[in-house]
């Protein structure tokens, strides 16, 4: 009977800190757990919740985890915590870990959550910084899984700023060996360490491309995703990224020239009609509240390996 795995680095703050067996096992697991077929419970477990930054899915899909299992959240506001004083990240964790079995952190600087992990006795968890999101991928690849039942043949574009969203997207994409473009302007590429990181990983060097035009992007491609053009924390440099990526909306012009049978991801919260227009947001094609749903289910899953 399949059962959550104990994970080899007891912390998940890349897709980086899991093997591509554990990020399969994930995967399987939360297909499991949303089907009902599989009972998991961690009962009085505690998980706290740090979000430096406003959080609907990932903060609420924690939380209904955690019931799920039989334990309970702590959601550790900075502003009425200690942490917005400023007591030192070392201080913070070394007593929460005395506290909660898990510590769940949205923060700016990837270093800030690197500095928790380090003095944390308990596993942390990236529930988004400014280098990954990784929480968000396993959704992502769940749906993708659910819509094509294996990776072999998958095609993903993600168009638009080579974000955290995309980070992840590229690195567990590498692991699960599957073909991803990024389309975006020349201002906005990926970070070049999680890119080399990536092309290490891939046994095939081909499968990662980086283009400037959505349309070759898309040629082909059976997943079509995107993300904000103007992440939390960058409100000022909204009208000059405005500007920069005219041109690389998920329109249904640009979907059409697309695979048939292509579906459309966005990790929300999505400004409508800017990087995705409404009728395609809408459209049958597109999957983003699926993909919402399973941060459920792949939060449960993945709580529950880190609990085992
Ligand atoms: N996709 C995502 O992380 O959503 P929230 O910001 O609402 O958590």
């Amino acid at each position: 009977m399949l059962r959550p795995i104990k994970l080899a680095n007891n912390k998940f703050l890349s897709c980086l800190d899991i093997s591509t067996e554990e990020l399969v096992h994930i995967l399987e697991l939360a297909k499991n757990l949303k089907n009902r077929n599989l009972n998991i419970e961690y009962k009085n477990k505690v998980l706290g919740l740090i979000f430096d930054k406003s959080s609907t899915r990932t903060r609420v899909s924690f939380q209904v985890a955690m019931s799920r299992l039989g334990g309970t959240t702590i959601d550790l506001n900075p502003t009425t915590s200690q942490i917005g004083r400023g007591e030192p990240i070392k201080d913070t964790a070394r007593v929460l870990s005395r506290y909660c079995d898990l510590i769940a952190i949205r923060t700016f600087n990837h270093s800030d959550l690197e500095e928790y992990a380090k003095w944390s006795t308990k596993p942390v968890i990236n529930a988004l910084t400014d280098l990954e999101h990784p929480c968000q991928s396993l959704a992502d690849f769940l749906t993708i899984k659910e819509e094509f039942h294996d990776f072999r043949n998958v095609v993903l574009t993600f168009i638009g700023d080579g974000n955290n969203v995309a980070h992840s997207l590229i690195l567990c994409g590498a692991l699960l060996g599957i073909e991803v473009r990024i389309a975006c302007p020349d201002k906005y590429l990926p970070n070049p360490s999680v890119i080399q990181k990536a092309r290490e990983i891939y046994k095939n060097d081909s499968l990662l491309k980086i283009t400037h035009d959505p349309y070759t992007a898309v040629n082909g491609a059976n997943v079509l995703y995107t993300d904000v053009w103007s992440s939390m924390g960058e409100e000022n440099q909204k009208d000059e990224k405005d500007k920069d990526f005219a041109g690389f909306s998920i329109d249904s012009h640009l979907l059409k020239k697309a695979n048939k049978d292509a579906i459309v991801l966005h990790c929300l919260p999505a400004y409508r009609n800017k990087e995705i227009t409404n009728e395609v947001i809408d459209c049958e094609n597109s999957r983003i509240f699926e993909q919402a749903e399973n941060r459920l289910h792949v939060q449960q899953a993945l709580l529950s390996c880190l609990l085992s």
